[in-house]
């Protein structure tokens, strides 16, 4: 039996939805507290599987993991054991490789199996292990592990072929007990990098430049335990914008930071959609009238590629040809293929798609092929006529904290059940 995600569509969504902490920091900042030599109190922990997986290698490692409340853990690791990483949620996400920069920088050692997460097309980790060897480490990799170990760390300047945020923040993890000053050149600037850095910086570390291209980091000998709450999650809250505008009366959507989702808004303005922006929220209402779009996918503050899925399945509702050209991961078109199952006019190229509306989108059975390929799918399901169902929504539950809940809230029809595996 397999659990799916059942979307009645047709129902215009009315009212308001809080956006949870972002994933993309959480999962950085929970092997990030590791370095501590205390008690790392991290609250406002969104409430999704991959939090799940990493809490299991913290367990396997020794570390105490208490969660205080529903959103709110403590990590210690003060009995931590440095064993291999080999249990099965190292290969449920992308991010358990943050245990590698961690690791390294507190032992000077880590052996672990290849990191899983999203099948996105390629995705080497080739600048992170050159980042590990500039520092002074060694890496092997054989049957499936990678050995990764050092005499010792020495600071060096480490210049990134690619804006990398997994290379910036574990080289960052690797290098904050190293000896002497590490500078990162061509770092990445998304916020979750600037989330990393703050938690390392309030534990102790010297992080200077976190959110530019230039970061600097003075190697210290101790860090201790600190009190950290995650930023807002601006994916999230980009996919309940998109949700917003394509299916919403009105829809305000709180616990935004504006500034983040800058190349998103603008897009949509672009598009003709009605918003009105506040200190942390926005309220989006309906447009009658979608213009079409291109969107180019760039390093932050461009247009993200996490976002770029979400969009495709607004872009069936506006005039005209829309397009998208994914600069980071060209393979980034699954939905692409999903949502053509559903009525949309979607054509894919090689690292492009182009999306020719306005058509009407009708319920099918689908499959989340990827998290935000399992966004897109929500949201053509809330819009189209008729029941939709989502296949492997264990992709959805790796990023999106009680998306049901937060759905049916806002007036939607949208429930789970378990159907036979085809
Ligand atoms: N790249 C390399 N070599 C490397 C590292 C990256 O060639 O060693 C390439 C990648 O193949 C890609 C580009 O550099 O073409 C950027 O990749 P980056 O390292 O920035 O991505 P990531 O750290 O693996 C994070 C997010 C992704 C998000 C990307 C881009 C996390 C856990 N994941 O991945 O989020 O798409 O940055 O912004 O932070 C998602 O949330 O759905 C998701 C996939």
């Amino acid at each position: 039996m397999e659990d799916v995600i059942v979307i009645e569509g047709g129902r215009k969504l009315n009212g308001q939805v809080r956006i949870s902490s972002s994933k993309n920091a959480t999962v950085a900042l929970i092997p990030a507290a590791i370095l501590a030599n205390g008690p790392v109190t991290i609250c406002d922990v969104p409430n999704i599987s991959d939090v799940e997986s990493l809490s299991e290698l913290l367990s396997a490692l020794s570390v105490n993991v208490v969660r205080r409340s529903r959103d709110h853990i403590v990590i210690d690791p003060s009995e931590m054991k440095n064993i291999p990483l080999d249990i099965p949620a190292v290969s449920k996400l992308r991010a358990s490789y943050y245990f590698m920069g961690a690791l390294l920088g507190k032992y000077k050692y880590v052996k672990m199996k290849m990191p899983g997460g999203c099948y996105l097309g390629p995705r080497p980790i080739d600048l992170h292990l050159k980042g590990f060897e500039a520092l002074g480490a060694s890496v092997e990799y054989s049957h499936g592990y990678y050995e990764i170990k050092a005499q010792e760390l020495v600071g060096t300047k480490i210049f990134l072929d690619i804006a990398s945020v997994g290379a910036t923040i574990n080289i960052m993890m690797a290098s904050v007990y190293a000896k002497g000053r590490t500078i990162i050149e061509n770092a990445a600037k998304e916020p979750e990098i600037i989330d990393v850095a703050t938690l390392l910086n309030k534990m102790g570390a010297k992080i200077r430049g976190a959110g530019t291209g230039f970061i600097t980091i003075d190697g210290v000998e101790s860090l201790s335990g600190c009190f950290h709450e995650i930023i807002p999650d601006r994916i999230e809250a980009g996919t309940f914008i998109i949700m917003a505008a394509a299916c919403a009366e009105k829809m305000t959507i709180n616990n935004i930071i504006p500034q983040h989702l800058e190349s998103l808004i603008s897009k949509l303005e672009e598009m003709g959609i009605q918003m009105s922006i506040d200190v942390d929220s926005i309220t989006i209402e309906e447009t009658k009238e979608i213009k079409a779009v291109d969107v180019q996918t760039l390093p932050y503050p461009g247009f993200a590629t996490d976002l770029q899925q979400p969009l495709t399945a607004l872009m069936t509702k506006a005039n005209g040809t829309s397009s998208v050209r994914e600069t980071i991961y060209p393979e980034r078109f699954k939905n692409c293929f999903e949502l053509q199952k559903m009525g949309a006019k979607a054509d894919v190229y090689n690292a492009s798609c182009t999306i020719t509306g306005p058509t009407p989108l009708y319920g099918e059975l689908v499959t989340a092929t990827d998290l935000r390929c399992g966004a897109a799918l929500v949201i053509a399901g809330l819009m189209a006529q008729g029941t939709t169902t989502i296949r492997e929504v264990y992709h959805i539950d790796r990023g999106y904290d009680g998306l049901d809940e937060k759905l049916k809230a806002l007036g939607a029809v949208i429930y789970r059940k378990q159907i036979d595996e085809i």
